[in-house]
């Protein structure tokens, strides 16, 4: 791809301001702000051990996860990057126990920005892609946001991304018109558009999943992965293929490119927490892009789309990507009922 023929971030953003005015300017903003941020992050990332952002913070987050240092630096860093920019009135993240309101000495906008800071910690160390994840939503209370204001279904989101830090680093965005994916070119800097309209085949022969919690599933999810296991001599007459990245990023970003099913369900351990992955900043974002891909993200028993949050870091369980597995696997969770 030559140099002057390039499309980056900043000019598909401006492009889509002019063409579609569900992007106004400061959204348009927000989104190279944490752009911007997550080049900072890649580079923390990319400096593994000559750094000083591997190894264990020695605090545990408001779900009781051990923090990582870069848990705790991401969030800092898209804190500290998105709260003069003007757009937002409020930001909510995975490590933060309740919201972080705009400072008074900062103008405040009418967005509200959630983030996964660091997706896939348990990678970090070993040097395996992890990601971030955000999602926009509106603030309905106007620059004065609560909790409560962030308790929107994931329908409402204006935007949503997340960036894989992998042997490339990458951006995957919608603004609910498709979903592209930027490359960082790192000596210039720059994102630059790469994989354009991203759509996932509805059908598939690869599914992720945490295996060695089988036992622990419930019946819909137990027979759902035992038809895929049995082969081409079971009731599906095919081979499917396991892949487990163990960081969400990177799982998706596989299925938005090659197709797939990713699931995280609930299980019998701790039936309180439906799931292990969070609803808002986790399952939302993943289920926006994933539909504006042509995929499908559900619940089990719902659109994830639709979910009405109760609170900031409630869990959900996941089954996302390919539509005609998403289908089929919910579809055994209804037969159930
Ligand atoms: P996080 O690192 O943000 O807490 O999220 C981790 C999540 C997700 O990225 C991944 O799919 C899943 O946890 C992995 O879970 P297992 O440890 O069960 O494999
Ligand atoms: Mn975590
Ligand atoms: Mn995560
Ligand atoms: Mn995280």
């Amino acid at each position: 791809m030559s140099l002057q023929r390039r499309t980056t971030l900043a000019k598909y953003l401006i492009e889509q301001q002019r063409e579609n005015h569900n992007l106004p300017a400061d959204l348009r903003l927000l989104i190279e702000v944490v752009a911007r941020a997550c080049k900072l992050i890649s580079y923390h990332v990319s400096k593994g051990a000559l750094g000083e952002a591997l190894g264990t913070a020695g605090t545990e987050n408001v779900q009781g996860e051990v923090q990582k240092k870069l848990d705790v630096l991401s969030n800092e860093i898209l804190l500290d990057a998105n709260e003069w920019g003007g757009s937002l009135a409020a930001m909510a993240s995975e490590e933060m126990e309740t919201l972080f309101p705009i400072p008074s000495n900062y103008p405040r906008g009418e967005y509200l920005l959630v983030f996964d800071p660091l997706d896939g910690s348990s990678n970090i160390d070993v040097n395996v892609s992890i990601g971030t994840i955000f999602s926009v939503l509106r603030c309905p209370d106007g620059q004065d946001a609560t909790e409560q204001s962030f308790l929107q279904p994931g329908r409402q989101q204006v935007a949503a991304g997340y960036a894989v830090y992998g042997p490339q680093t990458v951006l995957v965005l919608t603004t609910g018109n498709g979903v592209n994916c930027f490359t960082l070119d790192r000596e210039l800097g720059s994102w630059v558009l790469t994989h354009n309209n991203l759509q996932i085949p509805a059908d598939t022969r690869e599914y992720a999943i945490n295996g060695s919690n089988e036992r622990h599933w419930y019946e819909p999810v137990q027979r759902y992965v035992g038809e895929l296991l049995a082969g081409t001599t079971g009731p599906r007459q095919a081979d499917f293929n396991t892949r487990w990245v163990a960081s969400m990023v990177a799982d998706v970003h596989r299925i938005l490119n090659r197709g797939g099913i990713f699931m995280y369900p609930a299980d019998k351990r701790t039936p309180d927490k439906p799931g292990k992955l969070r609803l808002m900043y986790e399952a939302n974002p993943m289920a926006f892009i994933v539909e504006q891909a042509g995929g499908a993200a559900t619940n089990g028993a719902e659109r994830i789309l639709d979910i009405q949050p109760k609170s900031l870091h409630e869990r959900v369980a996941v089954f996302l990507g390919s539509k005609n597995e998403v289908d089929r696997v919910t579809s055994y969770h209804r037969e159930e009922k």
